[in-house]
């Protein structure tokens, strides 16, 4: 079985990691925000609008039962995926999770940046930013913490995730 799943806050990184880990091990990947869009001909941003929130995490429920048939992948979760329902316990059931951890700061930093639209931060000035990802983040800590490996900013590489997930191939423990 070779299932990725990066979960962590917005703004951390899980797509640009997701896509060169999953050319590295040869196989697809996901970006949950985008196959949602895909699928309903919608931003993000107009779901949450038209919607509104809590229909977007059930959204995201149901995306997670949806992917039970795929047997390999790399999984971008949206960064609020893990935090509702049981979806963190059915991810871990899905595949091996990593958590990428970062600052507030170096999120803020980041996401002050990002051209990206996200509907919970838009128009945010940077200190409020900050603020709010120390909040959201001290909420969504023990859902994140809950992800198989947790790596800190130096072992977000695509070649540590692929190390792991080359030790946790049967054929491998089978060697030790
Ligand atoms: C969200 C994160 C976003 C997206 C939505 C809500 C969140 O995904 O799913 O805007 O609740 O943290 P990214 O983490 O890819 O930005």
């Amino acid at each position: 079985m070779k299932r990725v799943i990066l979960i962590g806050f917005m703004g951390s990184g899980k797509s640009t990691l997701g896509k060169k880990i999953a050319s590295r091990l040869n196989v697809p990947f996901i970006d949950s925000d985008k196959e949602i869009e895909t699928h309903f001909n919608k931003t993000i941003g107009e779901i949450f609008v038209e919607n509104g929130e809590s229909h977007f995490r059930e959204i995201e429920s149901n995306f997670i039962s949806s992917l039970i048939d795929k047997e390999k992948f790399v999984l971008a979760t949206g960064g609020g995926m893990p935090c509702f329902g049981k979806n963190m316990d059915e991810l871990n059931d899905l595949g091996i999770t990593f958590y990428l951890e970062r600052s507030p700061k170096e999120l803020a930093n980041r996401l002050i940046q990002a051209k990206e639209h996200r509907p919970l931060i838009d128009g945010m000035e940077y200190e409020e930013l900050v603020s709010f990802i120390e909040n959201k983040l001290g909420q969504r800590e023990e859902f994140y913490k809950k992800a198989a490996f947790v790596l800190n900013r130096e072992e977000q590489t695509p070649e540590a995730i692929a190390n792991i997930m080359t030790l946790l191939q049967p054929e491998a423990l089978q060697k030790n």
